[in-house]
């Protein structure tokens, strides 16, 4: 039986395990949202640690074979420490590496923009890996903290997620971009609007559209199988079961799961 654990600070991974559950590759979807820390991209990378440590742990005992981290500052903060950690027991993966293999791959000799919470932008590691694979890729990098809130306090008003993805969008570096990079796995779910701002000429980057891809050849699981959803959070609001089972398309039923022992 093959099963897959998904982790985030939220609702935005739920972008990424959609995407993996369409494959119909694996028997088994976990997914646990740390509902109860978010957001995770203004903690230290420390704190970040010590609940992705926990998360990890859990989706182990469970039975997973594969672990994502569908967290953008997770993937910053932790993924030294999970593999070197529990990579004997778990194969893990983050959202960061795939993309940049795309990136790289994709638009080399480009100008790419990254967008993501104060911790990922702050450790530099999407600036430091393009740079580090193709040197003639040349970045530019910017936090968007108030973009989170947008998606997890479900904003509907059109007006107001424009201002405020304007108010970043707007500055002279994100101008002559060709590819913009989501860095944070929230962010698909206002692509359109973002998409709308930039304009046609520059691609916009999601990870839960290269995931599905990476994960073929990463995990290669020949299999056309329905995979069965099972969903754990570490606070229980109605706002996240209903995003759970509008992303999967069924009812899904959320269960608690607290991280013991820490802060
Ligand atoms: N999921 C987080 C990320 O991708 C964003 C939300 C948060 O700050 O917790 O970085």
């Amino acid at each position: 039986m093959a099963t897959i654990g998904v982790f985030d600070s939220g609702i935005g991974g739920l972008t990424v395990a959609k995407a993996i559950a369409d494959l119909n590759a694996y028997d088994k979807l976990i997914y646990y949202g740390d509902i109860a820390h978010l957001p995770y991209g203004d903690k230290s990378a420390a704190a970040i640690q010590a609940y992705s440590v926990r998360i990890a742990e859990f989706l182990v005992a469970k039975g997973c074979e594969t672990l994502v981290i569908a967290c953008n500052s997770a993937s910053a903060s932790a993924t030294d420490l999970l593999k070197e950690y529990l990579g004997h027991k778990i194969k893990v993966i983050n959202v960061i590496d795939p993309m940049v293999d795309y990136v790289v791959k994709g638009f080399p000799k480009k100008h790419v923009g990254v967008i993501g919470t104060k911790r990922t932008i702050d450790s530099e590691i999407y600036q430091n890996l393009l740079k580090s694979k193709n040197k003639g890729i040349s970045t530019s990098a910017m936090a968007t903290p108030l973009l989170v809130p947008v998606i997890e306090e479900n904003i509907f008003s059109e007006d107001l997620r424009k201002r405020i993805i304007e108010e970043y969008l707007h500055h002279a570096d994100f101008q002559e971009l060709d590819a913009l990079i989501l860095g944070c796995t929230h962010y698909p779910l206002l692509k359109k609007d973002i998409s709308e701002y930039m304009g046609p000429r520059v691609s916009i980057l999601d990870s839960s559209e290269i995931m599905g891809n990476y994960l073929n050849e990463f995990d290669p699981q020949n299999k056309s199988v329905t995979t069965e959803i099972e969903c754990y959070a570490s606070d229980l609001t109605p706002f996240f079961e209903e995003s759970a089972s509008r992303f999967f398309g069924k009812p899904i039923k959320m269960e608690i799961h607290h991280l013991m022992n820490i802060f």
